[in-house]
């Protein structure tokens, strides 16, 4: 088959995709089918789908091996599409998954329409999209936008010379002196952010690691060309895009040196202040750009949004909202302890800001919440602690595969078992991020039912007991308490729609609040200590009277012995308490 009839064929599988999905009566990031209990929920309101959906980040090569040759696969998520429904999740974001040298395992991609063979073709994943829309799971794509593969086509013509067609496509330039790159900025990788060419004797930049050169975003046809392959994806069905590292899309165009402050960083270097080279204003005339893409095919934007504070989040959703619909509010995965204090504090900002709080507990490049959370005694519990929390705050959660399990970061041990080149670089100090990518377990049978050949990570030890079939047949079992709450959180109007207001904003130990909407009330009461706690609601503000019956929905351990709000609300250490309360 030559070129055009690929093309052509392409376009056929997309004009396909597109009737199939009209003669449904769906938009095109519509799926066709929802369970009962969802499409009750959606239809008593008027919000956007993503704003009621649970999103799952998984990580291809880890999620589930269909050709047992130790790497995950594209047939394997589709394999896994009943597990994810059965849990409670609507829409799946894939890490990068198209073809790729794999340097930052897929975060280098040399091909932005295609799927790598390792994982598969696109008829694969045309497959994994419309059972997904059978089941009524959206898919989401990672578009790495900052940078390609050093092998993708168009770097290649790019170094070839300085005349070639796409020279501009990245950033070129002369170095200050011999051997003296053309400022000081520093890769987030390690080492200098310039890497210079033999062939044409210049520099180009590269924020991360050298094998990924940056795109020059200025560049009206670098644009034209990232907005079209969005487009491909859309009329595949694609529902939106997470994108990756949108803080560094732009550079200071006069290469300003940035400000160096004192001491190194675990890799080495200088530690610069990249001011000017990450959150440049023309990042949000490109995400505006790119939102108006979105919005002709009703495409959801999630944002990799690292911020310092509430303001500069602010500024990602866009002036009329107009930017992205989701950037992630990575400050509340900063909180690495349970204080009820540091957890009001982030959410009271999130809530006031004007814009629908996007919660991750932890994902491909953040160590596991049950390592930063669990403190050895009480792990299972506090992973459940947790479950409570960021599912039930008002706002769409994130989560990360194998957390519903209570997975555990499996870190190597020798620094020549180490997959992620930051982690040989930094080692010991920077492990890198092996240990939050392992296998997902399935069960405790060898390599945790992942794969029967080795996989391309260990799987973690505590699969012998974390793991989706035994966890299954528990009821007491992280696994079931997710679904439990994520089942909730489908159905009762107060968590999907309702506002959020802290209770007890003095208590120490125990993070209580209110949701409400049409009339519904429901509290969430958590004990973030190791004793256990007896505490009075004070809802006095509320309207609600200290009469009120309460009627529990889900709990942990023995359960609470109060009926009404007049309490007291006995909480077991690290205990759960979510209760409806009538007025
Ligand atoms: C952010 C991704 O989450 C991370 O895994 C990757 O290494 C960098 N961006 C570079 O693409």
């Amino acid at each position: 088959m030559n070129c055009r009839h690929v093309a052509s064929a392409r376009a056929l599988v997309a004009l396909i995709l597109t009737i199939a999905f009209t003669v449904s009566g769906c938009s095109k990031s519509q799926p066709t089918s929802q369970t009962a209990t969802q499409q009750s929920a959606s239809q008593q309101s008027a919000a956007p789908w993503w704003k009621h959906a649970v999103f799952y980040e998984l990580y291809p090569r880890s999620f589930a091996d269909s050709d047992n040759n130790g790497l995950g696969d594209i047939n394997g998520i589709t394999s896994k599409l009943d597990y994810l429904k059965q849990l409670g999740v609507d829409a799946i974001w894939i890490t990068p998954c198209y073809p790729s040298p794999q340097v930052d395992f897929g975060y280098d991609v040399s091909d932005y329409e295609n799927i790598d063979p390792q994982y598969g073709t696109l008829a694969d994943f045309d497959r994994l999209v419309s059972e997904g829309q059978k089941r009524g799971i959206r898919i989401i794509m990672d578009f790495v936008m900052n940078h390609t593969s050093d092998r993708h086509p168009w770097f290649i013509d790019s170094k070839s010379s300085k005349t070639a067609a796409r020279r501009d496509w990245y950033m070129w330039r002369e170095g200050k002196g011999p051997q003296q790159p053309p400022n000081n900025w520093i890769s987030t990788f390690g080492g200098s952010a310039w890497k210079w060419d033999p062939t044409t004797s210049q520099f180009y930049y590269h924020y991360f690691y050298a094998e990924q050169p940056d795109l020059n975003w200025r560049n009206p046809a670098v644009k034209q060309a990232m907005f079209d392959t969005t487009r491909f994806w859309y009329k595949r069905g694609v529902a939106g895009f997470r994108l990756d590292a949108v803080d560094t899309l732009y550079e200071d165009p006069q290469l300003k040196d940035n400000p160096i402050k004192p001491g190194r960083n675990k890799y080495g270097d200088p530690i610069d202040e990249r001011i000017n080279n990450t959150k440049l204003p023309e990042v949000h005339d490109t995400l505006r750009e790119l939102r108006g893409v979105a919005d002709e095919y009703n495409a959801v934007l999630i944002g990799e949004t690292w911020t310092d504070n509430i303001d500069e989040l602010k500024t990602y959703y866009g002036g009329h909202g107009n930017e992205l619909h989701m950037p992630m509010d990575f400050m509340f995965t900063e909180v690495n302890k349970l204080s009820p204090s540091e957890f009001r504090r982030q959410i009271n900002a999130i809530q006031s800001s004007g814009g629908w709080p996007v919660f991750v507990l932890s994902n491909h490049d953040i160590r596991r919440s049950y390592e930063r959370y669990g403190d050895g005694i009480h792990n299972d519990q506090i992973a459940k602690l947790m479950a409570a929390l960021y599912l039930t705050l008002r706002g769409t959660p994130i989560m990360y595969y194998g957390e519903e399990l209570g997975m555990q970061n499996n870190d190597p041990k020798r620094r020549e078992d180490v997959k992620d080149p930051i982690g040989k670089l930094g080692w010991p100090k920077d492990k890198g991020r092996d240990g939050e990518r392992t296998p997902m377990q399935w069960n405790n049978t060898a390599n945790a039912g992942f794969s029967t050949a080795k996989p391309w990570l260990p799987v973690t030890p505590t699969y012998r007991t974390h793991n989706v079939t035994d966890e299954d047949k528990d009821p007491d079992s992280i696994l079931n308490f997710y679904r439990r709450v994520l089942a909730l959180r489908h159905q009762h109007p107060a968590l999907l729609d309702g506002d959020y207001t802290g209770l007890n904003e003095e208590d120490p130990n125990v993070l209580a609040y209110l949701r409400r909407a049409q009339g519904k009330n429901l509290i969430v009461v958590l004990n973030m200590s190791a004793k256990p706690q007896s505490i009075h609601l004070n809802v006095a503000q509320q309207n609600i009277a200290s009469s009120s019956p309460l009627k529990p929905l889900i709990t942990t351990g023995h359960g609470v012995n109060t009926q009404t709000m007049s309490g007291p609300l006995n909480l077991e250490p690290f205990g759960v308490f979510i209760a409806e309360v009538s007025q």
